[in-house]
């Protein structure tokens, strides 16, 4: 990405403050495609601003559907949903940055009776795509991509009969994608993870009305059930509220809340890691919609005990890690495993990271699928490469607090991608 704009971090001296977060990123796909498939009005409010979702919306407009976002009332997006026909597109679908859009809008558009196209920017055609092509090809669509196995993918869609499907790399953008696909299919569709993942395709299957069993990490899925078109609210991201929450982790006079953030479970690990470090966390005012929970959380800064993060945790951490490494100096060290997922994200993240610490001074090895971080360390400021990817922009913002001197972070637009704005609202919370 051609560097447009670069952002001058200065050191903050403290962080204070109750903030909200854009509405979630995953929820908002998966609305927004399923409320394609649902035959009448769907209207979301607090729909993610960030750039991702813009691609899900356009995709959806381009496959027939009325998408609208409602004037005064800011995030509410408005989708007339067609049905499980949807139109074919007259141009390649542009999936811009995202793999989600890519990797979960493949389902339906796989159960088809047309042929779509589906493009995306550099980083995303450089994304692994064999792991959606596959099920989905089983399941009786024709794809074709790069040798590779990248974008531009080539999806002709057919009459999809359902598949029991083992996911052999942790990803619930695959899962989603394959129940997706298993809602127009005949037949069931069983998906069973090695690793447990996010289960909001579950859970927004069912807010739309379908019925979904799960039994432990398999998710089973019937065939032509109709969708009813949604009114929803969507929880704030926690993966945005991540980099305010480890920001005010690392520095002991905190005192931060942030309001109506998603708790899904399998989305709230981070809370689990903050307190293992030492910090209180406490949450209030939780509530359910549509299988959701969200509440508001409080946190009281402490960062005193090593951790280490592996496994089945891991899976569940994956988009917070490269933040919970980039404040990891300033604690008492980090050892992350099993994470080499992070080098196919939008930038190889375990690179991006070990790279930029060590630009700031820091002391970091990287292994093959992780980072061994020591604690007590001291940053300075440093020029920050985003690499394009947002989350490493915004977990370098972070990190950049509490160094000795100013940080340049380049390449910061990217911010856009899941949370255009994310340096407004940090510096609402700085206290300098
Ligand atoms: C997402 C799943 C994860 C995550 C991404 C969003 C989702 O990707 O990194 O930001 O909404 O399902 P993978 O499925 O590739 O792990």
């Amino acid at each position: 990405m051609r560097d447009t704009t670069s952002v001058t971090v200065h050191p903050a001296r403290n962080i204070l403050g109750s903030v909200g977060v854009p509405g979630d990123k995953s929820i908002s796909h998966r609305y927004a495609m399923l409320a394609a498939v649902a035959a009448g009005r769907s209207r979301f409010q607090n729909f993610s601003p960030g750039a991702d979702c813009a691609s899900t919306l356009g995709c959806v407009r381009a496959l027939g559907c009325g998408v609208e976002r409602e004037r005064g009332e800011q995030g509410t997006v408005v989708i007339e949903g067609l049905g499980p026909q949807l139109r074919a597109p007259d141009a390649p679908l542009d999936c811009g940055n995202s793999g989600s859009t890519m990797r979960m809008l493949s389902g339906i558009v796989a159960g088809q009776p047309f042929t779509t196209e589906m493009i995306g920017d550099e980083s995303l055609s450089r994304r692994p795509m064999r792991r959606i092509i596959e099920p989905l090809t089983r399941m009786g669509a024709q794809i074709h991509s790069t040798e590779g196995g990248c974008a531009p993918l080539r999806i002709t869609g057919a009459r999809l009969h359902g598949i029991e499907y083992l996911v052999p790399v942790a990803s619930a953008q695959v899962k989603t994608s394959l129940l997706f696909a298993g809602l127009l299919a005949d037949g069931h569709t069983t998906v069973t993870e090695a690793m447990r993942t996010r289960d909001h395709g579950e859970l927004a299957l069912r807010a739309f009305g379908a019925e979904v069993d799960r039994l432990r990490n398999t998710v089973t899925i019937e065939g032509g059930q109709t969708l009813h078109p949604l009114e929803a609210y969507i929880p704030g991201d926690i993966s945005s509220a991540a980099f305010f929450l480890c920001a005010a982790a690392v520095f002991p006079e905190s005192n931060l809340v942030i309001d109506g953030v998603l708790l899904n479970p399998t989305r709230s690990a981070l809370l689990d890691v903050l307190t293992a470090m030492g910090s209180r966390i406490s949450m209030v005012r939780v509530e359910e919609q549509h299988g959701e929970l969200l509440g508001t959380i409080t946190l009281v800064p402490g960062v005193a005990k090593p951790v280490t993060i592996a496994g089945a945790q891991t899976a569940l951490l994956i988009d917070e890690l490269p933040v919970l490494a980039a404040i990891a100096p300033y604690t008492a060290g980090l050892e992350v495993r099993d994470a080499g997922e992070l080098r196919v994200k939008e930038s190889d993240r375990l690179s991006a990271v070990a790279q930029n610490l060590r630009a700031m001074g820091a002391q970091v090895e990287q292994t093959e699928d992780g980072w061994r971080i020591p604690g007590g360390q001291r940053l300075h400021g440093a020029e920050i490469e985003s690499f394009g990817d947002h989350r490493i922009a915004m977990a370098f913002a972070i990190a950049a607090l509490r160094a000795q001197g100013e940080t340049l972070v380049r390449n910061s637009e990217c911010v856009a991608i899941s949370y255009p704005s994310f340096f407004a609202d940090l510096e609402r919370l700085l206290e300098r």
